[in-house]
């Protein structure tokens, strides 16, 4: 299924990145996969299927998620009170 249509990427794609790819900021994936850098509709969408697939990883690569790795992940964007998700890497200010 089509998650970004301007990008044409797909949720098995978001999967893959992730699984396959290494992939572990929301960030990065929208840098690999254009996701979310165009019109920012599937922003919400992509970060779910993203968040999905990070808790489908095997515990043995969620451990290697270090402290330090955790606290990176303290820097995501944070959804905004309209749903929606910045990719531009700085922190929104409503919470
Ligand atoms: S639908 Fe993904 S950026 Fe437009």
């Amino acid at each position: 299924m089509y998650i970004c249509s301007c990008h044409a990427v797909t949720d098995g794609a978001i999967r893959k990145a992730v699984k396959e790819g290494g992939i572990r900021r929301f960030r990065d994936l929208a840098r690999a996969t254009g996701v979310s850098t165009q019109c920012g509709i599937c922003a919400k969408h992509a970060k779910e299927e993203f968040d999905k697939a990070i808790a489908a990883l095997p515990a043995e690569e969620k451990a290697g998620q270090s402290a330090a790795v955790s606290a990176e992940f303290a820097d995501e964007p944070k959804a905004c009170a309209a749903g929606c998700v910045c990719t531009c890497g700085k922190k929104l200010d409503a919470e």
